[in-house]
């Protein structure tokens, strides 16, 4: 095939404050640092899977400036295939995020050059869409070109995992039927069944909801829980590893990318969700989004080290 997983999907540049405190308006606050670094959920997934060793192709739209061009310098530096590359007429994509100090975050994306990723870019790349082992997509592009691209999957025959990240209340669920692979925090799940997800009973309930309308695995992220999936009727927890948390930022796309190197190269589902559950401890213990990723060859040593 041509890779092994084709990311279609965005692409950000985070700038990231480290915060004591949040200013309330009108407020001045001095914060302790500043870093910025190569984000989007897209582009951050694409390079997960590449770092672990996976040949990866993205078809993504850069912004008409500098940060577009180190954007393409990226993903040349991760050995991931541009051909599917374009580059708009806005701006690029950008995340203002502010980690605090108990290591959670909040981001705001201005999606630039991504909302330029419409449903008829995808013809271009027929070629790419046809010749993989999974389609990845997100939720930072159009939701109409993630349809178009469900279809294309299905036509094809080619397995297709949509993270609903960012939750989007406009999801609809007659195209999420047709994925292979749903993977929502609580959150997201919520927005789209509509159900409670406060447990993990409420949780499983909504899970086995979207199993049977005919989503054939439901994997639903629980941060430090882990990963419930469900399938077939039936439902597995997948533990996570114990570390101490120090920037979460871009650990859901980190399993996600990772999740997609383990199963395409021929683990088993709850195989490939526990070695994802390992990767995405490890980045939550070091700063930064893509950053944080490790190779292959670090993630094991840290892992043996542990
Ligand atoms: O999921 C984390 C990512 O969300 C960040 O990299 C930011 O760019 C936003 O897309
Ligand atoms: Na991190």
């Amino acid at each position: 095939t041509k890779s092994d997983v084709l990311v279609i999907g965005s692409n950000m540049i985070d700038l990231i404050s480290y915060v004591d405190k949040m200013p309330i308006a009108g407020e001045t606050l001095e914060a302790p640092e500043f870093e910025m670094g190569f984000g989007g959920k897209g582009a951050n997934q694409a390079v997960a899977a590449a770092r672990l060793g996976s040949k990866v192709s993205m078809i993504t739209m850069v912004g008409n400036d500098a940060f577009g061009q180190q954007q393409l310098e990226n993903y040349k530096t991760n050995d991931i295939d541009i051909t599917g590359v374009g580059i708009g007429t806005k701006g690029s994509g950008t995340a203002p995020i502010f980690v605090d100090k108990s290591s959670d975050n909040r981001i705001l994306i201005i999606k630039g050059a991504n909302s330029e990723l419409v449903p008829e870019v995808l013809d271009k790349y027929l070629d790419l869409i046809k010749d993989t082992k999974l389609i990845v997509l997100q939720q930072e592009i159009p939701l109409e070109t993630n349809y178009r691209a469900i279809d294309l999957a299905n036509e094809y025959g080619i397995p297709v995992l949509l993270n609903p990240a960012p939750g989007n209340k406009d999801l609809d669920i007659s195209h999420v039927t047709k994925v292979d692979f749903f993977t929502p925090n609580e959150t997201e799940l919520a927005i789209l069944t509509k159900m409670p997800t406060d447990t993990l009973s409420e949780i499983k309930a909504a899970a086995h909801h979207l199993n049977e309308l005919g989503v054939k695995n439901v994997i639903v992220t629980l941060g430090s829980k882990g990963a419930l999936w469900v399938h077939d009727d039936e439902e597995q927890i997948i533990d996570s590893i114990k570390v101490k948390a120090i920037d979460t930022t871009g650990a859901g796309d980190s399993f996600i990318g990772a999740f997609s190197h383990f199963y395409t190269s021929g683990e088993d589902i709850p195989t490939a969700l526990y070695h994802a559950n390992e990767y995405a401890a490890v980045t939550v213990t070091r700063r930064g989004t893509q950053k944080s990723y490790p190779t292959a060859a670090e993630f094991k040593s840290i892992l043996i080290s542990e």
